[in-house]
């Protein structure tokens, strides 16, 4: 059979491509091409998934030759590519990942409630204050968790504003070397000559850190890391998973007449919209798994959209349901590089999506749904633009 290709765009922004539901009749496992004609495997299996992830004969190295590229553009700035946490093995990520864990405990997450609820309250005072129509990408998606991210780093509230728009750009793509360059020059100057004026947050946590002797560079290269990591996917949730709670009116009715159903709300989007499709790995070493041997230096891909919709795991995998156990999804991955930031993921999505629906009962699209633009198959998934209106 004809290999299939990676990446696809979806034709619903809240459905796995056609072609990599293609893909699961081949079985768990099989073959999809890449842009460049190279073979990789595809993994589209629940149990071989999570098996694969926490296999260290798997590797996250950008810099290995074999590792997978998917895309020109990512191609072209290859040597580049070798980011901290996200493209490290073990030992040196477990080293990296313990300096950052206190920062994102149960405990501290739970602290920083407050003011996700202050902030997603003002930046729906400025929608409400504007007036209907809206555009929400713009006015609520993005800027809600920059200013979180704001406040986990400790970044000065007087500089938020310099922050929020410089990672906006940045991560938006508009002018995005100019962007990171300014904010990297920034982070650089505040955890040296300005510690002084830094507030509490992980910054604080890493310069103060004990044993920590963390040289200012790689700090800094941890902080782009996080919020590159933690910005867009979280902006992309809010606005895909806003765009499909409209879509279904009459799961949105059973959470505004019960909103303890917000977790459990927040946990099946998760799963069904499945944002980060397709992370890649390299296997090191040869690797037995259902039937087939994956070769050292094979690139393998994880499509999360269906995995998450494996029907080995789930009935009516399809289905958006607020009353079934979602918790083994693989939305935030499964492993050693399982999400880091998934516990503040959660509060911001629910305490967002909560108040939106809230504070504005009569949402709804101000576009025909097949007219409101959403993200291209590379990306992480979400929409482009989200106009509403109330
Ligand atoms: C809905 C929002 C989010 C989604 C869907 C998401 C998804 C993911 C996924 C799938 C991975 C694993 C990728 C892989 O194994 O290759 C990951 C890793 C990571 N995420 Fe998230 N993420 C979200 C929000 C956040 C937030 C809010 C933060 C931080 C503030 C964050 C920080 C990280 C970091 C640092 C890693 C790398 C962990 C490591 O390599 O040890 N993420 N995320």
């Amino acid at each position: 059979m004809e290999p299939r290709t990676f990446p696809q765009d979806r034709t619903c922004p809240h459905q796995p491509p056609e072609g990599y539901r293609a893909v699961t009749e081949d079985g768990p496992i099989s073959r999809l091409k890449l842009w460049d004609g190279r073979e990789v495997w595809a993994i589209t299996g629940h149990a071989e998934a999570r098996r694969l992830l926490v296999d260290s004969r798997l590797s996250t190295d950008r810099r290995n030759p074999a590792f997978p590229v998917t895309s020109a553009a990512a191609a072209s700035i290859r040597n580049r590519l070798t980011p901290p946490l996200v493209g490290v093995d073990d030992p040196v990520h477990k080293v990296q990942r313990g300096m950052l864990i206190p920062s994102f405990t149960h405990r501290r997450i739970n602290s920083l409630r407050p003011h996700i609820q202050e902030i997603a309250e003002r930046v729906l005072d400025a929608v409400v204050e504007k007036g209907a129509p809206a555009e929400l990408v713009g006015a609520f998606a993005q800027p809600l968790p920059s200013m979180v991210m704001c406040h986990l780093l400790g970044v000065p509230y007087d500089d938020h504003d310099f922050f929020e728009e410089r990672t906006t750009r940045m991560l938006s793509g508009q002018n995005p070397a100019e962007s990171w360059g300014e904010l990297r020059a920034y982070m650089l100057d505040l955890v040296g000559e300005n510690q002084h004026r830094l507030g509490e947050g992980l910054f604080g946590d890493l310069v103060a850190a004990p044993d920590g002797k963390v040289d200012r560079g790689d700090l800094v290269d941890l902080a782009m890391v996080i919020l590159a990591a933690g910005h867009e996917t979280t902006a992309s949730m809010l606005s895909l998973g806003i765009f499909t709670l409209l879509r279904h009116p009459e799961r949105l009715a059973e959470v505004r007449a019960d909103p303890s159903l917000w977790p459990a709300v927040v946990e099946e989007l998760l799963r069904y919209l499945s944002i980060t499709d397709g992370f890649t790995r390299v296997a090191t070493a040869d690797i037995e798994i259902a039937d087939i041997t994956i070769r050292k230096d094979d690139g393998i891909i994880f499509l999360t959209s269906v995995i998450n919709r494996d029907e080995d795991v789930r009935e009516r995998p399809d289905s958006l349901d607020w009353h079934r156990a979602t918790q083994n999804h693989i939305a935030f991955g499964f492993g050693i590089h399982q999400c880091l930031g998934q516990n503040l993921a959660r509060v911001i999505l629910r305490i967002a999506l909560h108040s939106l629906f809230e504070r504005l009962p009569d949402l709804r699209l101000a576009a025909a749904p097949e007219d409101v633009p959403f993200k291209p198959g590379i990306a992480i998934q979400g929409m482009i633009e989200l106009p509403v209106t109330w």
